[in-house]
């Protein structure tokens, strides 16, 4: 009895005594790596990558998208409207207008319904273009409309449903030609010039700079670490290192009774 507690006690004292030595010694070997910057750069946390400050705000071009949008599709999308809007030939308005014939018709031209000023005041006409901008989001477009529908996000959600509202008429309206795609991209993307300069001459220069920095500050990094790690081997150090520790503590000692 005595001596099987004895084993466990000494089982026990030599695996502490095994996790203390290993970790010192992978210590010892892996100097751990203090990462200036996030190896994955996490979206939204501090500084923006220029990239992502170049992302394009607002309604992305869809125009090349609407002649293969899957209009079967954009008809379930409508259910997001009926609430609001009828669709069927001669149907009512109810809170928004009806909305058969709509794409390619004036902006505010439904007979009997009563538009907000700003939707009066609009002008122009409900072609692809300005579909897909309404759509992404009503108030952005047309301020101080009475539509609260909150708009549709998805570039392929708004092809599919402007898609299926330009059926919705005895003469459909043609499909986006290829000078319409091309005008409404020009219209939309974001001007790719500025994030250009960023990527070729300075990038070439600072880059040379840059390797010269992580070699300069690979070394004081090294001992900041060091003083940061001091903590957990600590220790282990006190067997190891015991005569240091011991020449400082007396000269602690020493200093204070001078006070
Ligand atoms: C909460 C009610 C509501 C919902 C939901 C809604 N609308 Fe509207 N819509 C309106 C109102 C109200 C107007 C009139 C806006 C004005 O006069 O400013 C309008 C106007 C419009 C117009 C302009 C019509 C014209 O004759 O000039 C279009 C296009 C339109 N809506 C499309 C849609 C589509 C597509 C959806 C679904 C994705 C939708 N709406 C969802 C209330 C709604």
């Amino acid at each position: 009895m005595n001596s099987t507690l004895n084993k466990i006690f000494a089982a026990l004292l030599i695996a502490v005594f095994i996790a203390g030595l290993s970790n010192f010694i992978s210590g010892q070997i892996m100097a751990p790596q203090v990462l200036e910057e996030d190896a994955v750069p996490i979206e939204g946390a501090g500084a923006v990558s220029g990239s992502v400050a170049a992302k394009p705000k607002g309604p992305e071009p869809i125009l090349d998208l609407i002649a293969t949008a899957d209009v079967a599709r954009g008809e379930k999308l409508s259910k997001a409207c009926t609430a609001c809007h009828s669709f069927d030939k001669g149907g009512p308005n109810r809170v928004g207008p009806n909305q058969w014939e709509l794409v390619g018709s004036d902006k505010g031209s439904k007979a009997g319904f009563n538009y907000s000023d700003a939707m009066k005041n609009k002008g122009g006409k409900w072609d692809y273009a300005e579909l897909n901008k309404f759509l992404y989001k009503p108030k952005d477009y047309v301020p101080g409309t009475k539509m609260t529908y909150v708009g549709m996000k998805k570039p392929e959600d708004r092809a599919a449903i402007i898609a299926w509202l330009r059926t919705l008429s005895d003469n459909p309206v043609p499909l986006p030609s290829e000078t319409d795609i091309a005008a409404e991209k020009a219209d939309l993307s974001p001007d790719p010039e500025p994030a250009a300069p960023e990527v070729t001459e300075e990038e070439g220069s600072d880059s040379a700079s840059t390797n010269e920095q992580t070699t300069e500050q690979e070394e004081s990094p090294a001992e900041e670490e060091d003083s940061i790690i001091a903590p957990e081997p600590e220790p282990v150090k006190d067997m190891t290192d015991s005569g240091e520790d011991q020449k400082e503590a007396p000269s602690i000692e020493e200093t204070e009774p001078a006070h």
